[in-house]
């Protein structure tokens, strides 16, 4: 693995001159090249806003920004601007591990200084950046007298949208985004239909809000998407949709404990607002402007944590076909005892040393056992879950130090498992100890989890006290050399560039939910919203390669509602450094299609999308570091569908061995879901690949030098 190291390129500063103004209806910045462009307004009353021009015709109509504080007046009129400047940046740097090797970073920015014409004539900045593939604004606090802390309620920033474009949406959850997308026109969006989901133990809906990334096209067939980046020390933002109006407006996660949202000294500044602006709905997921508006590299060199692909214990659970808990009382469907389930607790020795044999023959390092250790039979369902899970004690009858060496022994890390079940002041106590034994055992990764409503009552996932929990988990686990991949998460804003241990997340509707999901699992078109919403901000562990589609004899009244090339596909598709073989070794193996999990990379020098519409198919190909081999996945909706893919993203005069994954002649991801063809093609950059997916398809293809 490379080090992570920033390469800057250029920096060119073309200063405009510093001046005060009062009329700024020429003051506008431009993307590098040209293509966006932000135009300023101070209104009469002296509110600040902003209108966005795409290719000159205007996406973002006359939007206002600003606060409201518990503690003070509002912050959002009566502005006078007392300075502008603008410069542009240029550089690139690198990942570490990701999608590509190296990244772009290239803004025009424009920083506006504001104060109040009226006491308390406070200082407000805006500063914003916009780059080639659209934009973000961030408000700075700066240090001054009489306003030394705020209790932000909520921010008045504002999106103004200039129709009633077609929106993928989840709702404004405040504790989860394991939501199916809803495909609809903004007029159309109703979140409070979504409450009360059976499945979302924790989930609170307190308005017509969806969550971001929220991911739009205009009329003009224009792609948006409006997320945040960098969220420290803040609350989440949801942004409240107004229907009749086509605009959106900020809505911060609150805390009921406190009755504000956010509270902060200054100075500091907000997270970024973004907004993603791209004519086809690949270069949405092509763009890195997430990452280029996140802090460089904090934590350095991030060598140990090595991508890679797991299996674990861990199916079988969702499955019902062991327990978490020692006792072997609860089932992940009803979570309250069945005696009859005694002994068929997951996490044994025996069983994480077959899980070890079944990896190390076949190229995969890393193990994750879940219900390892005390606490599992007081989990979800309790109220009073503080103090009960432990993360240094395993049950009985398993042996953490012999299960880590045997593993070691055969090349296969460990995965430590952390649910905390949302009951976070507990895990901050022991997470000295529990990182300290991690790394006493020479691993370098975890699992964490919070499910359930948090404790305290009345604090939210999505809020900032549980913001900084998230955050500082991962800051803490970086001094042991820990990598982490969360679920029930903060949804990701880019954070990965400051803190490369924070490796993946749920923050999503995942594979799990097709094992007991009240609906009867994801819908075939799901996989092919993610890749434009949820993956926007970033990786996402969602844990494909499920070839028992059926899921008998386990659960023979749900399936897996795509095909088995679909899932292979996935592998390429969804962008995670760490990917889990999620299915029991016993349907991997003898099947040939396993090969493609064998084989498929895991980090990236390259990452392109080929084609796409946003619910109805996506193809993307990356090319892997080290090997320079190319990987191809292809999926497709309910729609069956046939396609050429040209080949001229492999490198001119190089032959390569193409072993292509396709749906049979007769599969359907219900009908007949495992039919799968395996065939083999010498190929080049000029050659091209028919392909048929079946309806719920997909294909999966690897390119090997020759
Ligand atoms: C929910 C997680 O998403 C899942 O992966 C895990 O198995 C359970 N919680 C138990 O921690
Ligand atoms: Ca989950």
């Amino acid at each position: 693995m490379k080090t992570n190291k920033l390469i800057f390129g250029f920096f060119i500063s073309i200063l405009l001159t510093t001046y005060s103004c009062k009329n700024v209806s020429n003051l506008s910045v431009n993307a590098p090249n040209q293509n966006i462009k932000l135009n300023l307004i101070l209104s009469p009353q002296g509110k600040l806003g902003y209108q966005v021009f795409y290719k000159d015709s205007k996406v973002i109509d006359t939007s206002y920004l600003g606060f409201t504080f518990a503690n003070a007046l509002p912050l959002s009129d009566n502005f006078k601007i007392l300075k502008t400047s603008q410069i542009t940046v240029d550089n690139t740097w690198q990942m570490p591990w990701g999608e590509q090797d190296t990244v772009r970073n290239h803004y025009s920015e424009l920083t506006v200084n504001l104060q109040e014409t009226k006491a308390p004539n406070r200082l407000l900045n805006i500063v914003f950046r916009v780059f080639d593939d659209g934009l973000g604004f961030r408000y700075e606090f700066p240090k001054q007298d009489n306003f030394s802390e705020v209790q932000i309620l909520d921010e008045e920033t504002e999106f103004k949208l200039m129709s009633n474009y077609k929106v993928w949406w989840i709702p404004g959850d405040w504790d989860s985004y394991e939501h199916l997308y809803n495909t609809t026109d903004f007029s159309k969006i109703n979140a409070i239909s979504k409450r009360n989901h059976p499945n979302l133990n924790a989930s609170f809906i307190p308005q017509n809000a969806v969550n971001t990334p929220v991911t739009m096209k205009t009329d003009k067939g224009v792609y948006l998407s409006f997320h945040e980046a960098a969220l420290i020390d803040y609350a989440g933002m949801t942004l409240k949709i107004d229907t009749l109006n086509n605009s959106m407006k900020s809505a911060l996660v609150s805390s009921e404990v406190n009755g504000y949202a956010v509270k902060r000294s200054l100075p500091f500044t907000s997270p970024w607002r973004t907004i993603q602006i791209a004519d086809k709905p690949g270069d949405l997921i092509e763009s890195k402007l997430i990452l280029n508006l996140n802090e460089p590299n904090k934590i350095g060199d991030v060598s140990w944590f090595k991508p890679m692909k797991y299996v674990g214990i861990w199916w079988e659970m969702h499955l019902g076909k062991s327990t978490w808990d020692y006792e072997s009382t609860q089932d992940m469907n009803t979570f309250i005892g069945d005696k009859n389930k005694k002994g068929h607790h997951g996490a044994t020795t025996a069983n994480a040393k077959y899980y070890i044999d079944f990896a190390a023959k076949n190229n995969i390092h890393g193990l994750l056992v879940e219900g390892w250790n005390t606490g599992w039979s007081h989990w979800i369902g309790f109220d009073d879950r503080e103090g009960v899970f432990d993360f240094v004690t395993p049950y009985p009858d398993y042996d953490l130090k012999e299960v880590v060496r045997y593993g070691k022994e055969k090349g296969v890390e460990l995965i430590m498992h952390h649910e905390t079940s949302a009951a976070p002041r507990t895990y901050d106590q022991q997470m000295d100890t529990a990182y300290a034994l991690i790394k006493s055992l020479d691993l370098h990764a975890i699992k964490s989890g919070y499910v359930g409503r948090i404790i305290p009552k009345g604090e939210h996932h999505h809020g900032q006290w549980m913001v900084n929990r998230y955050n500082n988990a991962v800051i803490k686990a970086a001094q042991y050399q820990i990598a982490i991949d969360t679920h029930e998460p903060i949804k990701d804003t880019g954070l990965r560039r400051t803190y490369p241990n924070w490796v993946a997340r749920e923050g999503l509707r995942g594979q799990e939910f097709n094992a007991w999901s009240a609906e009867g699992g994801n819908p075939p078109e799901h996989l092919t919203i993610v890749p434009f919403t949820r993956m926007l901000s970033g990786p996402i562990d969602f844990t494909p390669g499920i070839f028992n589609i059926k899921l008998k004899p386990y659960k023979p009244n749900n399936q897996v509602k795509t095909t088995i090339a679909k899932q292979l596909a996935l592998y390429v598709v969804i962008y995670s450094p760490i990917q889990m073989a999620a299915d029991l070794p016993e349907y991997y193996e003898g099947n040939p299609a396993f090969q493609f999990i064998k084989d498929v990379g895991v980090d990236w020098q390259k990452t392109k999308v080929l084609n796409g519409e946003i619910g109805d198919f996506i193809t993307i190909v990356r090319q892997e570091r080290q090997t320079g081999n190319w990987f191809l996945g292809s999926i497709t909706d309910e729609n069956q569908r046939d396609e050429v893919i040209k080949l001229n993203f492999l490198e001119p005069n190089t032959k390569f061995l193409a072993t292509i994954y396709e749906d049979g002649k007769d599969a359907d991801w219900f009908k007949n879901p495992t039919s799968i063809n395996i065939r083999k093609e010498t190929v080049d950059s000029n050659s091209q690949l028919n392909l048929h997916l079946a309806p719920s398809g997909g294909v999966a293809i690897s390119f090997i030098k020759q």
